[in-house]
């Protein structure tokens, strides 16, 4: 239809509303967008490893690197440079260090409490979290102490305080307990008190469903190749949302100070009914296995990987998430900043 005289051309329509305006250019799209990413919301995960100037690949995230002690201090700096409100840590844990019990967990001298008072001596603005779960330290993968093929809970519950308590003397200032044993919120609140430690905070994954996504998490701090069985006894199932309410219920109750759902894309419906229903801080933890997927289409030329990541992580804002743990932390940051 290249004749201007065509009466399709010259039709003009009686619409009386016109969506398309409000997009028909740049400075008009950025003055009615609802919602922005910015550094602000950013919490970067980092895989630590023992050693000195040591860093090592994680294969199937590409792009993430387990670090050394010394090297993680560099990355925290680099993320308060950007303007990265809080970092979270995960050791990888050598076969030798674990137990049936996870005893490594309360071992004031492990790797994650020497990162932890390494950061805060030499960084110590940034918002430091630690995970709590027995997983990274025990011999058969799970998140708490085993009898038989059960997971118990209440013994868990005891470790995971002590675990706690561990890492609020290294100088966590956040605890967030990814271990999804009933009651934990509650014991951990309860004994940091005791210690006198009220205002570090408690950042419960509230939420977290028993994922595929997980897989590389787990090649990346080791758990892969002993994890016996999967955890859909503790972590919740893929098809419930009413119960994530619950969940989250029981937590906020129990002292929680945020919240969390985990994974992050698939569940963006679970964040949005949290969100609305509870108006509190409210976490997405874009997963490891939601990194590789971007990662590895982007690295076959199928998607633009910078695009799709920051449209990915609008998505969380979109949804109601207050903030989003993300391996690409460090990469949006340096991007936003650059457009800024
Ligand atoms: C374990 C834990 C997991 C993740 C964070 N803490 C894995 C699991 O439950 O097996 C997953 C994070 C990711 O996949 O990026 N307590």
């Amino acid at each position: 239809m290249t004749d201007a005289k065509s009466p399709a051309l010259s039709l003009s329509l009686a619409l009386s509303h016109r969506p398309r305006r409000n997009r028909k250019a740049d400075w008009a799209r950025r003055l009615v967008r609802e919602n922005v990413l910015t550094a602000d919301d950013l919490i970067w995960p980092i895989f630590l490893v023992e050693g000195e100037n040591v860093r090592t690949e994680v294969g199937s995230m590409p792009g993430v690197e387990r670090l050394s002690v010394d090297h993680a201090v560099a990355a925290a700096r680099r993320a308060a440079d950007l303007s990265i409100p809080a970092i979270a840590l995960f050791p990888y844990t050598d076969p030798d260090l674990r137990d049936l019990h996870g005893s490594e967990a309360l071992n004031p001298e492990n790797l994650v409490c020497r990162a932890c008072r390494a950061i805060k001596r030499q960084v110590p603005h940034i918002g430091l979290i630690t995970d709590v779960a027995l997983d990274p330290y025990t011999s058969h993968g799970h998140d708490g102490v085993m009898e038989g093929e059960t997971i118990l809970n209440d013994e868990s519950v005891t470790i995971l305080v002590e675990q706690s308590l561990n890492q609020a003397r290294a100088g966590a200032d956040v605890i967030a307990p990814s271990d999804m044993m009933d009651g934990r919120v509650g014991a951990i609140r309860a004994a940091l008190d005791a210690e006198g430690f009220i205002d570090v905070q408690i950042m419960a994954y509230a939420a977290k469903y028993a994922s595929a996504f997980y897989g590389p998490f787990r090649d990346a701090i080791g758990t892969k190749a002993v994890l016996k069985g999967d955890k859909r006894t503790y972590q919740m199932d893929p098809a419930n949302s009413d119960e994530a309410l619950r969940e989250v219920a029981l937590d906020l109750e129990q002292g929680a100070d945020m919240v969390m759902v985990k994974p992050g894309l698939p569940y963006l419906d679970i964040i949005h009914r949290v969100k609305l229903r509870f108006a509190a801080p409210t976490f997405a933890y874009q997963v490891s296995g939601e990194y590789a997927m971007i990662v590895a289409a982007a690295r076959n030329g199928w998607l633009d990987g910078d695009k799709a990541m920051l449209e990915s992580l609008l998505a969380f804002k979109r949804a109601g998430a207050d903030g989003i743990l993300t391996y690409f932390a460090p990469k949006v940051a340096e991007l936003l900043k650059k457009s800024a």
